[in-house]
């Protein structure tokens, strides 16, 4: 819309420009997620006693210290930054595009409120670009570009104020994991963190937007539509309604009404996350794990209580298209369909997953002295 984030020289410069974007964001992320989840563990331990624990000092103390030494240090402060004074510290980024002339505070005309992002590939690119008219000005496009064809995307007007990380042959959830850290997408109040093959010709953001925030819906989808199987019914759309958070599933796939796949559940295929949310789920995503399977029936950990926050949908829907995408990028090295070896793939991490998280609330559980009375407390995902 606005030629600000454009540098003189065409458009290789701009790839260069947001690649360089894009290490500037990797570097901040490689430095501030480590202390974050290290705080994030020391402030569930100590969380009773963790205020003034800290080498003894007293930040909170009125009178200032007579001391001859100028040295900083302010343990509360992220880690590695001790030494620095507090107020100049910025532990959250955002995607803004800035110019590089003219006064930093007037570069903003206005700041986006939310971000949407799809993994893509050029052959998509028709369907993306209906998509995107999807989504207002009130948000923050975001491509992940498994085909290394970014520059490809140059022909639509709105990719000039896009944000496009290319990186070859990989998965949504690997993207997510390295370039969506909760405190680099900050500023934005939901996340729509969205495959490719989605049909939005029933789809409108802002209203959706309306939608999740009148239900108080912190990780939400739109509802399905298709010709082809839907592996749940949780995220089929219910003709008439606004919303819906629950579903009467095949007998015997519910220990629990208020538990997946029958509540406290959406589909990996096109969340939605508030902040609040994306904060927690983004924790859970493995750095090994890209299909993201399991995730989605773990995601109720992030919430409380899921089953009134978790929700799909209905009047503002979208198509699953099911067409050839991510998934026909594999390799088969044993004459297989490339396919083939990526479902493989992605069932074999949904059961790593689960084992996983069954492991970390055992160890948990023993190591709070918390005695498990049935076993199906581990099993809910
Ligand atoms: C820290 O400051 C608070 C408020 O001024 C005070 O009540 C408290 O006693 C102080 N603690 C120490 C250890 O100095
Ligand atoms: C602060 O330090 C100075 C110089 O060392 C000293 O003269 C002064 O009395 C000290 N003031 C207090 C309140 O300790
Ligand atoms: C952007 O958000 C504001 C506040 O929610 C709203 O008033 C405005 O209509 C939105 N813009 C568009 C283009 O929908
Ligand atoms: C719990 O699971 C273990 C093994 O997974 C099994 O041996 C045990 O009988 C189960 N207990 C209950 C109460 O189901």
């Amino acid at each position: 819309m606005e030629k600000n984030g454009r540098i003189r020289g065409g458009k290789d410069s701009l790839y260069v420009a947001l690649g360089t974007i894009t290490g500037v964001i990797l570097g901040f992320m490689i430095g501030i997620s480590l202390p974050n989840l290290d705080k994030t563990t020391e402030q569930f331990r100590f969380y009773s006693n963790a205020k003034g624990n800290y080498g003894g000092q007293n930040k909170s103390s009125g009178n200032p210290k007579n001391s001859s030494s100028t040295k900083i240090n302010v343990p509360e402060n992220p880690r590695g930054a001790e030494t620095l004074p507090p107020a100049i510290i910025q532990p959250e980024t955002d995607f803004y595009l800035r110019r590089l002339w003219g006064k930093p505070n007037e570069d903003l005309k206005y700041k986006q409120k939310y971000l949407v992002a799809f993994t893509v590939g050029a052959k998509q690119k028709q369907s993306i670009d209906a998509s995107v008219k999807k989504f207002s000005s009130n948000f923050t496009i975001l491509l992940f570009h498994y085909d290394n064809r970014a520059s490809e995307w140059d022909e639509f007007e709105w990719s000039k104020r896009a944000i496009h990380v290319s990186v070859r042959k990989q998965a949504k959830w690997w993207y997510a994991k390295r370039f969506l850290h909760p405190d680099i997408v900050a500023s934005y109040e939901y996340i729509f963190l969205w495959d490719e093959d989605l049909g939005l010709q029933h789809f409108n953001a802002e209203e959706y937007i309306k939608l999740v925030r009148k239900h108080g819906l912190e990780i939400s989808q739109p509802a399905l539509e298709t010709k082809g199987y839907l592996s749940w019914k949780m995220t089929q759309r219910q003709p008439g309604k606004d919303i819906h958070r629950y579903v009467k599933e095949r007998d015997g796939w519910c220990s629990d009404p208020h538990l997946p796949p029958c509540a406290g559940f959406v589909e990996i295929m096109a969340p939605v996350f508030s902040r609040k949310a994306w904060r927690c789920a983004w924790y859970l995503i493995q750095n090994d794990l890209v299909h993201g399977w399991g995730l989605d029936l773990s995601l109720q950990s992030c919430v409380e209580p899921a089953h009134e926050k978790i929700g799909v949908v209905d009047s503002q829907w979208v198509v699953h298209k099911m067409l050839p995408t991510l998934g026909n990028e594999g390799s088969s090295n044993d004459g297989r369909q490339p396919w083939v070896a990526v479902r493989e793939r992605c069932f074999n991490e949904w059961s790593i997953f689960k084992s996983r998280m069954k492991e970390a609330k055992i160890k948990y559980y023993k190591e709070n002295g918390i005695i498990i009375e049935a076993n199906s407390t581990l099993n809910k995902n």
